[in-house]
């Protein structure tokens, strides 16, 4: 059977609590959604989103958390203290934190790692820059990236991947449908190898998704959802993509 497919949104760091009416009219546009539902806060509405999706289908997840439990790590926060929080997600890797925090494979890794011990699924993002697109290197970078930042014993259950090209994260390019449908088939067989369930390990496309466009991407073979950042910041724009799935 196919995965359940996943609407993820990525509210980066946008929003504050009076944002949280935007979560009360999406859970109430969309009481039984046909696919899974997340919105990834920054941490500190991680906590009060949660509560008040309480009642209802939403997941809620972090953006980011430590490779280790606890300890001296001043502006920090681990996947235990998500997962205590209520979260059920995490995104690890966004090509932002790749860029803004120096994150290399091995970092998201580690992070990774530790989000599976806590309980977090992660999603870990890929993707990469125009530069290298134009270079021809887009399937060795995915590569190198699907190689050295999944953990040990990364299956469907603990890990979503989510392939964003950075050229396409809020500038409204989007690659073309063949493009995606390449990149996505690479990354598939590429987890063949490393996870019994590879079949089952859902890949998410991000960058510039939108209502009008969501439906077209979710038909490209391969596509189990979207990982969604400006689009997701308001309940009728996150609605209509999670009304495409
Ligand atoms: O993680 C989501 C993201 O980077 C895509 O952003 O604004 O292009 O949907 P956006």
């Amino acid at each position: 059977m196919a995965p359940r497919k996943l609407a993820a949104g990525n509210w980066k760091m946008n929003g504050d609590l009076a944002s949280l009416t935007e979560i009360d009219q999406l859970c109430k546009a969309h009481p039984e959604p046909g696919c899974d539902m997340l919105i990834c806060p920054p941490a500190l509405l991680v906590y009060p989103m949660v509560a008040s999706a309480q009642t209802h289908a939403l997941m809620v997840g972090g953006q980011d958390c430590h490779a280790k439990e606890s300890g001296a790590h001043t502006g920090d926060i681990s996947a235990a203290q998500l997962r205590d929080a209520g979260a059920d997600y995490v995104i690890l890797g966004h090509s932002e934190r790749r860029a803004d925090h120096g994150e290399t494979n091995a970092d998201v890794a580690a992070k990774a790692a530790a989000a599976h011990q806590a309980g977090l699924i992660a999603i870990i993002c890929v993707g990469e820059t125009e530069a290298q697109r134009d270079a021809g290197e887009t399937l060795s970078v995915i590569g190198d990236q699907i190689a050295g930042s999944l953990p040990e014993r990364s299956d469907s259950a603990n890990t979503v991947i989510a392939y964003e090209p950075v050229w396409a994260i809020g500038t409204g390019r989007t690659p073309t449908n063949e493009q995606i449908a390449e990149v996505h088939g690479f990354i598939r067989r590429q987890l063949d190898g490393r996870t019994g369930d590879a079949v089952n390990l859902r890949l998410l496309y991000g960058g510039s998704v939108k209502p009008v466009n969501a439906a077209e991407i979710f038909a490209i073979p391969n596509v189990d959802g979207a990982l969604v950042g400006g689009a997701s910041l308001k309940a009728a724009d996150f609605g209509g993509i999670v009304a495409a799935l």
